[in-house]
């Protein structure tokens, strides 16, 4: 564009084309022009639809809205969020009021249970972290302040799968909101509308981008009402994504189905290979016979598990370090849902603020590896771990 003396900045128009582009155009402005002051009345009354100023929406965003609201079956637009926490946050901090009271899932992923035990009190908002598994546990923590109960289906790292049948009965009938966390089940597992939640929560940042490079969430509410609020507290606290993390999102999210497809049938054969080694102590994905919520989980998760397998070697740190040195082109990284392989030690990371007898209470000893299954060829995945737990045990 020329910006010679007497020229305008910004009057030229996109050029015009009769096609269109396959792949959606990264749409970086932060403001939107509109034609005249009657046009922008009728966009922010809901009469015309346009963007104004990307904090409040931006197309790149309400692309990957809109399909993880068609992958969720949500019943009006989720919002999208610039993390997986902001969206946690959206929940706890924008629907909830000093006096409310919380439940929570007692293995939430540690910065939403930060938020319940440190910051929701400081809002005069009291919480309780309870055994989600255990309807009778979480009916017995039901006050007449209880606003809700927000879950993850399987808990990280123990994969404890929640009762959602009975606790969406419970909710039903106490008028309590049912919150979903979905990141690890993803709505290819499990779809938790359909199981009666009334909000679920993503962090994209996981498997749905997939790709360790973008940083995401998502939230909708079956409730109009409800829905509303959270756009307009993530609008109002700059919860508001990038457009280009959006545009990476969507880009990860063409290959969602397959990678998922593929990382959850591998983490199934690396369990049971798993269980098969001698140096390996115990191991925990939710389709093995000896998963005490196999049952649970066969009739939740439709066969699609989780991406997810934890398991115990035997011995202290010195062999846990011994088999990440040996887990050769695997990273030893405190994340999931990336295509390659990750490997997670709970005591060193996600549990190191708890006591070794907290841990041990938790079953996370030393030994205790959560792996996060990529989309590698699985002999060759398998071969990695048969070698890294020999040289652990060696
Ligand atoms: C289950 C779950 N929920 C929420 C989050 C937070 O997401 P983010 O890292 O995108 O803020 C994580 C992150 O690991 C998670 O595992």
């Amino acid at each position: 564009m020329r910006n010679e003396k007497g020229s305008l900045i910004r009057p030229v128009p996109l050029p015009q084309s009769a096609s269109r582009p396959v792949v959606t155009p990264l749409s970086t402005s932060v403001v939107y022009a509109s034609e005249t002051p009657d046009m922008l009345d009728q966009q922010y009354e809901g009469g015309l639809q346009g963007y104004t100023y990307s904090r409040e929406g931006h197309p790149n965003a309400d692309v990957v809205g809109g399909l993880i609201d068609r992958m969720e079956g949500a019943p009006h637009a989720g919002v999208v969020t610039s993390s997986g926490m902001a969206a946690v946050a959206a929940v706890l901090m924008g629907i909830t009021q000093t006096g409310d009271h919380v439940i929570g899932g007692n293995q939430l992923y540690g910065r939403s249970l930060r938020l319940m035990s440190e910051d929701l009190p400081r809002m005069g908002v009291t919480t309780s972290m309870v055994n989600v598994g255990d309807v009778d546990a979480v009916r017995a923590a039901i006050q007449p302040q209880t606003r809700m109960i927000l879950l993850e289906v399987v808990s990280n790292p123990t994969l404890r799968v929640a009762d959602i049948e009975g606790l969406a009965a419970l909710c039903r009938e106490t008028g309590v909101l049912l919150v979903v966390d979905n990141t690890f089940t993803t709505p290819r597992a499990f779809k938790p509308f359909e199981w009666g939640a009334d909000i679920v929560i993503h962090s994209i940042t996981k498997l749905l981008a997939g790709h360790s490079d973008v940083m995401l969430g998502y939230v909708a509410a079956k409730d109009q009402v409800i829905n509303d609020r959270l756009r307009v507290f993530a609008v109002t606290t700059g919860m508001t994504p990038s457009p280009w993390d959006c545009w990476m999102a969507e880009r990860g999210m063409l290959s969602f189905d397959l990678r998922f497809e593929r990382a959850q049938s591998t983490a199934q054969l690396l369990a049971d290979h798993l269980g098969t080694l001698e140096g390996v102590k115990r191991v925990i994905y939710p389709s093995r016979r000896d998963h005490p919520d196999q049952a649970r989980a066969a009739a939740l998760l439709k066969g699609q598990f989780c991406n997810m397998v934890s398991f115990e070697l035997h011995g202290a740190r010195a062999q846990a370090n011994a088999f990440t040195r040996a887990a050769d082109g695997l990273n030893f990284a405190p994340t999931l849902g990336d295509v390659g392989t990750t490997i997670s030690h709970p005591a060193s990371s996600s549990h190191r603020a708890l006591t070794e007898e907290k841990r041990a209470e938790l079953g996370m000893s030393e030994g205790f590896f959560r792996i996060s299954v990529g989309l590698e060829d699985p002999d060759a995945l398998l071969a990695v771990f048969t070698s890294a737990v020999a040289a652990a045990s060696a």
